[in-house]
């Protein structure tokens, strides 16, 4: 199993593994491998010690430290939300709660309970998600979209890119029904691929357009995410 080298020059990274994880009969290579830099990833330590279900908690307090995305009172759609380390950082933020909840995530697959958010257990593709969404906000309109949802990778770089930015489609032309003037939508995309035509379409709406990597983004990724701020109504 796992087992400390005790090598720790300072530097991180896959060269610089503090711990190494044996291959076992049963567990495939590339497990092995997942489980290796889980263990050695400073923020998934992090996550844990500070209450977050997801590292991907991190991408999101970046990119609010950086593009100051989250305020007091906002109403937020969180699409792709499990297991909820987003809404996690939002709902203290936005000062959403049991008893007015200004949060809404959805996914398909199960979440446990976040105080403050409804959660949707449903397919963001099902035509009537939309809908629903937009009666969970209680007839508002939302003043951040964020969508993290990235169907599982096949391996194939191109089917990758194809179904990503299906949802980023998807998440856009749900953004641009549902937000408020001076809204934000955030999504994540594959770097250097958002289609020239998305980018059109949010250029029209929105003031500024930029791609971000946050660093909690793995460097060897090639996730990026899109931030598209001061909505045109
Ligand atoms: C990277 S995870 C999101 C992590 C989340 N932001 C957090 O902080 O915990 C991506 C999520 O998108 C969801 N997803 C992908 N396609 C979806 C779809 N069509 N409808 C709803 N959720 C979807 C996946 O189930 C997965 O939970």
């Amino acid at each position: 199993m796992a087992k400390g080298t005790g090598q720790g020059s300072g530097r991180r990274g896959e060269h610089d593994l503090k711990v190494r994880v044996k291959t076992s009969k049963g567990r495939k290579i590339g497990s092995t491998l997942w489980l290796q830099r889980q263990l050695n990833d400073p923020y998934v330590a992090k996550a844990r010690a500070e209450g977050f279900r997801s590292r991907a908690a991190y991408k999101l307090i970046e990119l609010n430290e950086r593009y100051k995305l989250l305020h007091k009172g906002q109403r937020i759609v969180d699409l792709g939300a499990a297991p909820g380390g987003w809404s996690q950082v939002a709902a203290p933020i936005v000062g959403s709660t049991a008893e007015h909840p200004l949060i809404v995530g959805i996914d398909y697959l199960e979440m446990d309970p976040i105080d403050g958010v409804i959660l949707l257990k449903k397919d963001f593709n099902d035509p009537d998600a939309p809908q629903l969404l937009i009666d969970a906000l209680g007839g508002h309109k939302a003043d951040l979209v964020l969508s993290d949802m990235a169907a599982p990778t096949t391996g194939h770089r191109a089917t990758d890119h194809i179904r990503i930015m299906a949802l980023v489609e998807l998440a856009a032309d749900f953004a641009i029904q549902v937000l408020a003037p001076g809204g934000a939508f955030v999504a994540k995309v594959f770097q250097g691929g958002t289609e020239h035509e998305l980018l059109h379409t949010l250029k029209r709406h929105f003031t500024t357009t930029i791609h971000a990597k946050p660093p909690a983004s793995r460097a060897g990724s090639a996730e990026a995410y899109l931030v598209a701020r001061g909505f045109k109504a």
